[in-house]
């Protein structure tokens, strides 16, 4: 099956980062979010970014615009009705995904394949709420969307091979790597990330070592682009907290149980860059 126009489903970090690499790859998009407020803000954000490669040199003014002509946005569900593929980046509730799906499956022809960009959440869950079991998988992009090249697609047991091949055909046509996963608490990065996070903060909490070390350690002995305090401000501390609870909640293992202290930072509002506050300040 070929896939010409994509559907996204929200316009936040993710949605937007996702939305910016289809219109760059060619495809014909249609973005949504729950407001123009939020639709703007979004939108907003991809025009900047592309401004940026222009100003940098990594892409002509017409190249610009022209991927923004395949730019649409919409506060209206039945403007996917002739999307190929639907990639849904709202909240990351189960109900609210699953309403999102129920809707779109009455909506959208047989052929169509919706994707969630879920970082946590059960896939086969989610196709529950649909027809279309078959024709449903995760594709989990990565923050910052243009930058990462990852992308896991993860296939629920009930998800084809021809649903994961077209998938996997998309995400490489995004200049991304598609590793596949099954549908698994964690997927793959986060199972392996989430462990890595818990440790730093219960050795920061010991006292084992500063938090600046414990980046520098990680940054220059592992070579890893961030130390897990910085990268757990840049994802956001709600969404660790989140990832960890769903993993340690399916799993039951003290590995994935979020630390106290990550809760009461959720708690005082302390989200990382966002917030301006997490492990560290922002100005
Ligand atoms: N959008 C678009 N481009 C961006 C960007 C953004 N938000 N942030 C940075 N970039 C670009 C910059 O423009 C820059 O490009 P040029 O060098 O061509 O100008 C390039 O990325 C490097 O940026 P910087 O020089 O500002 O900074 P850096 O070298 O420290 O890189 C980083 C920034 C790419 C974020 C890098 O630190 C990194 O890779 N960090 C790790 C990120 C990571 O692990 N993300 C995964 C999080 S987990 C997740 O998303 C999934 C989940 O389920 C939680």
């Amino acid at each position: 099956m070929e896939i010409k126009k994509v559907g996204i489903a929200g316009c936040g970090l993710m949605g937007s980062g996702i939305a910016q690499v289809c219109i760059q790859a060619g495809y014909q998009v249609v973005v949504s979010e729950i407001n123009d407020e939020l639709l703007n803000k979004g939108i907003d954000s991809i025009k900047a970014n592309l401004d940026r490669n222009v100003q940098k040199g990594r892409m002509k003014e017409e190249d610009e615009k022209a991927a923004l002509g395949r730019l649409k946005g919409t506060t209206e569900i039945r403007d996917f009705a002739d999307c190929d593929l639907i990639i849904e980046a709202v909240i990351e509730l189960m109900e609210e995904k699953k309403k999102l799906l129920s809707a779109l499956d009455k909506i959208c022809p047989e052929s169509t394949i919706f994707a969630s960009n879920t970082s946590s959440l059960s896939i086969i869950e989610m196709a529950s709420a649909t027809n279309r079991p078959d024709r449903v998988l995760g594709l989990h992009f990565f923050n910052p969307v243009p930058v990462m090249r990852l992308i896991e697609l993860v296939h629920s047991l009930a998800t084809s091979d021809e649903t994961v091949n077209t998938a996997a055909e998309f995400g490489r046509s995004l200049g991304k790597e598609v590793v596949i996963v099954k549908d698994s608490p964690g997927f793959l990065v986060n199972l392996l990330l989430t462990p890595l996070m818990h440790e730093a903060m219960k050795a920061l909490e010991s006292g084992l070592a500063t938090m600046e070390d414990i980046d520098t350690a990680v940054r220059l002995g592992l070579n890893h682009p961030m130390g897990p305090f910085t990268l757990a401000d840049l994802i956001g501390l709600d969404t660790v907290y989140r990832i960890s609870s769903a993993i340690y909640e399916e799993t039951k293992e003290s590995r994935f149980a979020p630390p106290p202290r990550l809760k009461q930072m959720v708690l005082a509002g302390w989200l990382g860059r966002k917030t301006g506050k997490g492990f560290y300040e922002y100005k």
